[in-house]
């Protein structure tokens, strides 16, 4: 999987000239995408970030996130609550779980997953849904799978989920999203496209007063305790959610 080693430079053009001939996925559009400048995207990061200092989070935490291809948040995550602190092959204050849908981003982000320079190592059938499970010293568990089928087959309790998605929201989510909150003790962070969404959904999401508030609504004792829209072209919304008290 890991393209360096195949003497390819595994950066987005070089997949964008492996995919010639085929439709760019979403996610592959996305991965172009960023590689302008995102005021707003980097302003919504840092403000999940500082919620996870060690000061603001001083317990251990077990985190699912959704890194893309330079895994920017989990870098700096790591640096702030561990520094370089990697003992017996394991971070002592954090656990990353990550998950990429797309095979070709999965593939680049490989360049540059945490402690993949130190060791690496394949997780051989650790879940029927993903296609290739890394590990790192640093990423405990890196899946190329849907956040849909790791909500319905996953069985890790974490303290934290950031789902970052590139569109909107649709049907097959809000199905599942449920399950995974049953496993998340801490915030459910959900970034995603505030437009777009499927017919299907369109009367719900209006009932409920918009994307967020549907998600709220649907996942039993949610709470928002923090929301940091933005527009970087398109306009996202970004929730912070948790059990009432
Ligand atoms: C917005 S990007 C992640 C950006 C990153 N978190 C950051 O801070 O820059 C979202 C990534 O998730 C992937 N993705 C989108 N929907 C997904 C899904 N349902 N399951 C798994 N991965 C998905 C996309 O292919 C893309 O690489």
């Amino acid at each position: 999987m890991h393209l360096a080693r195949w003497g390819v430079d595994s950066d987005m053009e070089s997949l964008a000239g492996l995919v010639r001939g085929t439709a760019p996925t979403p996610g592959v559009s996305f991965a172009r995408a960023v590689r302008e400048r995102r005021p707003g995207k980097d302003w919504a990061r840092d403000k999940l970030l500082s919620m996870f200092t060690l000061k603001a989070h001083p317990e251990k935490l077990v985190i699912l996130t959704m890194p893309g291809v330079r895994w920017v948040f989990e870098q700096h995550l790591l640096g702030l609550r561990d520094g370089e602190g990697v003992r017996d092959g394991r971070f002592r204050n954090t656990t990353v779980h990550a998950i990429e849908r797309e095979p070709a981003i999965y593939s680049a982000s490989l360049k540059y997953i945490p402690g993949g320079h130190l060791k690496y190592k394949h997780i051989s059938n650790y879940l029927p849904y993903s296609v290739c499970t890394m590990w790192t010293p640093k990423v405990h568990r890196y899946y190329c799978g849907r956040v849909e089928d790791y909500a319905v087959h996953g069985k890790e309790v974490l303290d934290a989920a950031w789902l970052d998605f590139t569109g909107p929201l649709n049907r097959e989510l809000l199905g599942c999203l449920p399950l995974l909150w049953n496993r998340v003790r801490g915030p459910l962070i959900v970034t995603a496209l505030n437009a777009r969404w499927q017919k299907n959904i369109d009367s719900r999401i209006q009932k409920a007063g918009g994307c967020a508030e549907l998600l709220r609504d649907i996942l039993p004792g949610a709470v928002e305790v923090a929301r940091h829209d933005y527009n970087d072209g398109v306009p996202m919304f970004q929730t912070v959610l948790r059990r009432e008290e």
